[in-house]
């Protein structure tokens, strides 16, 4: 006996009124699935990257990933994350760099459940993943937060610090495009009740900063050896944002899954280990072994801790979960048919 099979469709919009925009949710949802993948229970296949173009000069390429995951225990996430990454979007066509989607599948049948926008969801995930790095790394008195990026994820890394620290009150930003800046900090000072500057550079941002955030598209490293204070955290979000020696210095790296990050051979810590000049053994622990308790974070007020997260799908998988679960509550979203009957079995 068979019966209409409906997949759940979830504009922007649907996911928002889902919860897709509640930061300390979002961050509980990493939580859970970085103990999930800190005890084994996880599969994380290395992300398929697919690029076909030249990237123009000193600039990043335009590329697809594909990103499939299952998160076990009582999350029972399975499913797959698109995101397309087209840097010049912004400027060119009046679209975000980022646009991806999600699809959740039933972990006992297989069939897709819902299909969801998962450009908001990335967003949050990636600022949830510092969010939650922020707790165990940063000191617990911070007040100054410093920001290299004027972009979408700027955004959600700093909603997701000021989760973790809520004595964050001020702070400076850099974009080497100004107006983006003052865009960014109009609508963050008031979205978090922040005192948010502009600054006129990332040399500035960096040494005012009790934890620091890189979030840009460059191609070159923007932060220097010796700008860091003692005692701050800084999540490096991009690719190749920071000089060899600012890695060589910081006293722990942590990183989200360190055979993802070298897998996707973008970030600073990953060239230095192509280079030969960071080993397995430089990786302070990932992630989920302090969340889990299994290594202690920050241990005195003056180490400088890194985090270089490279982004996991199942982070995708774990927030789309409880966004299909309360759209479901609530009614929310579009029914799409995928069959009434299927054609053969
Ligand atoms: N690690 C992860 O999990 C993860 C997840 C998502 C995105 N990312 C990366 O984060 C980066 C930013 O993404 P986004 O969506 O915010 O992009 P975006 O295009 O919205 O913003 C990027 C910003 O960086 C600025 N910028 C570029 N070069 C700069 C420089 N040298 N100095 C200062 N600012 C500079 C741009 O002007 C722009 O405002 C991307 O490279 C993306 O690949 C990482």
């Amino acid at each position: 006996m068979t019966k209409p099979i409906y997949v759940l469709w979830l504009s922007q919009e649907d996911v928002i009124a889902a919860g897709g925009l509640d930061m300390a949710a979002t961050m509980h949802d990493l939580e859970r699935v970085f103990r999930l993948h800190a005890a084994g229970d996880t599969t994380l296949p290395e992300k398929i990257v697919m690029g076909w173009q030249e990237a123009p000069a000193n600039e990043q390429a335009n590329h697809i990933n594909i990103m499939p995951g299952y998160a076990g225990g009582d999350m029972q996430a399975l499913g797959l994350k698109v995101i397309a990454s087209f840097p010049r979007n912004p400027y060119q066509h009046d679209l975000p760099r980022a646009s991806a989607l999600v699809i959740l599948h039933d972990t006992q049948t297989g069939l897709p459940l819902a299909v969801m926008d998962d450009t908001l969801i990335s967003a949050m995930r990636t600022g949830a993943a510092t969010g939650v790095a922020t707790r165990w790394l940063a000191r617990p008195d911070v007040q100054r937060v410093g920001l290299i990026g004027a972009g979408v994820q700027c955004r959600t890394q700093l909603m997701a610090v000021k989760v973790a620290r809520p004595s964050i009150q001020e702070g400076a930003l850099f974009d080497i495009r100004r107006p983006r800046a003052e865009a960014f900090v109009a609508e963050m000072n008031q979205r978090l009740d922040l005192e948010l500057r502009v600054a006129d550079s990332a040399e500035e941002v960096v040494r005012q900063a009790e934890v620091l955030v890189t979030a840009t598209t460059t191609v070159h490293p923007i932060v220097e050896h010796g700008w860091l204070t003692p005692g701050s955290f800084y999540a490096h979000v991009s690719g190749y944002e920071c000089e060899y020696d600012v890695i060589r210095h910081a006293d722990k790296i942590i990183v989200d899954d360190w055979q993802q990050v070298k897998h996707r051979m973008y970030s600073t810590v990953a060239l230095m280990w192509r280079d030969g000049l960071f080993t397995d053994e430089d990786i302070y622990a990932e992630l989920g072994a302090i969340v889990s308790g299994q290594k202690p974070g920050r241990e005195n007020k003056t180490e400088i801790t890194l985090f270089s997260p490279i982004g996991l799908g199942l982070h995708d998988l774990a927030v789309a979960q409880r966004i299909y679960r309360a759209a479901q509550a609530q009614g929310i979203g579009q029914q799409v048919k995928l069959w009434d009957k299927p054609q053969w079995m």
